[in-house]
């Protein structure tokens, strides 16, 4: 017998033990892998169903400008009129789907502001910010601003 093969044993034992682990991992794979996975790429193609099922939480400034008009009126050809609605107001998706359920909130003119405006060295040069310390002596922003044209003169 060829020497190389004499004591040969080992080399079934570690055939096998291969062998196992590949059949090993062909049924967890089997497992774990969710149904529909590859069809559209490398992610389970049932996650587009799911998103679809969720509600949403935004409603999107078509469905505000529908009926609040006058506030439409109000950013058309200001600073603001890129702004969503719901960038100040927050998600009002409920709020849109029936106005009489939830009432919202009306955002703090004193600090919503400052989401966006508040200076900081980490935003672009030609972004409008204010320090607030030199920018004015306290009070609310909409004091000298109104927050729908804050370019025009406050709405009192
Ligand atoms: C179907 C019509 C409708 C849609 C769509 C709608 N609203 Fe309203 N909204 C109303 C009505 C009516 C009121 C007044 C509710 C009340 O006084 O009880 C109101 C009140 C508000 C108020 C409070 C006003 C106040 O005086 O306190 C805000 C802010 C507001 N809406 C923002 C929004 C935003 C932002 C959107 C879009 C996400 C939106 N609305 C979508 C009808 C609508
Ligand atoms: C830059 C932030 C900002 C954006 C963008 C914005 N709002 Fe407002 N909105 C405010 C603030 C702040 C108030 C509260 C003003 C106050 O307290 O006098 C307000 C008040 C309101 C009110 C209550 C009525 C009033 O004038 O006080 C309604 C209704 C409203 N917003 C709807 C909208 C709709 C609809 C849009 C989008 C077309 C929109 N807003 C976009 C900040 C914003
Ligand atoms: C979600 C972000 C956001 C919020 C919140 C926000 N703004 Fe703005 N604001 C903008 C953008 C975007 C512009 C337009 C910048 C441009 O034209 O380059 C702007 C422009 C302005 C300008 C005009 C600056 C100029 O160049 O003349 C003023 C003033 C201003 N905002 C005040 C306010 C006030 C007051 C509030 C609070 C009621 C507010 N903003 C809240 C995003 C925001
Ligand atoms: C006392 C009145 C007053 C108050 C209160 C006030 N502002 Fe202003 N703001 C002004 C005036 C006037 C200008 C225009 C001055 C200029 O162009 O340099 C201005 C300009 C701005 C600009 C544009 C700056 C630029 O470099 O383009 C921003 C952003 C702004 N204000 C945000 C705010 C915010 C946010 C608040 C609340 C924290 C606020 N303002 C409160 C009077 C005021």
């Amino acid at each position: 017998m060829n020497r190389f093969l004499k004591d040969k044993e080992h080399l079934f034992r570690m055939a096998a033990l291969f062998a196992a682990g590949a059949v090993l991992f062909l049924i967890v794979r089997a497992v774990l892998v969710p149904k529909g996975f590859g069809v559209y790429g490398h992610y389970r193609a049932g996650a587009l169903a799911d998103n679809r099922m969720r509600t949403p939480h935004f409603a999107g400034r078509a469905a505000c400008i529908e009926c609040h008009t006058d506030e439409r009126d109000a950013l058309k050809g200001g600073k603001h009129a890129g702004v969503g609605c719901e960038a100040c107001h927050g998600a009002l998706a409920k709020h849109a789907g029936d106005p009489s359920a939830s009432k919202p909130v009306k955002p703090d003119a004193r600090t919503i502001c400052f989401t966006c405006h508040l200076a900081n060295v980490a935003k672009p040069k030609k972004f409008p910010q204010m320090d607030p310390k030199s920018h004015f002596d306290g009070g609310a922003c909409n004091g000298c601003h109104s927050p729908h044209a804050p370019d025009k003169e406050p709405k009192k």
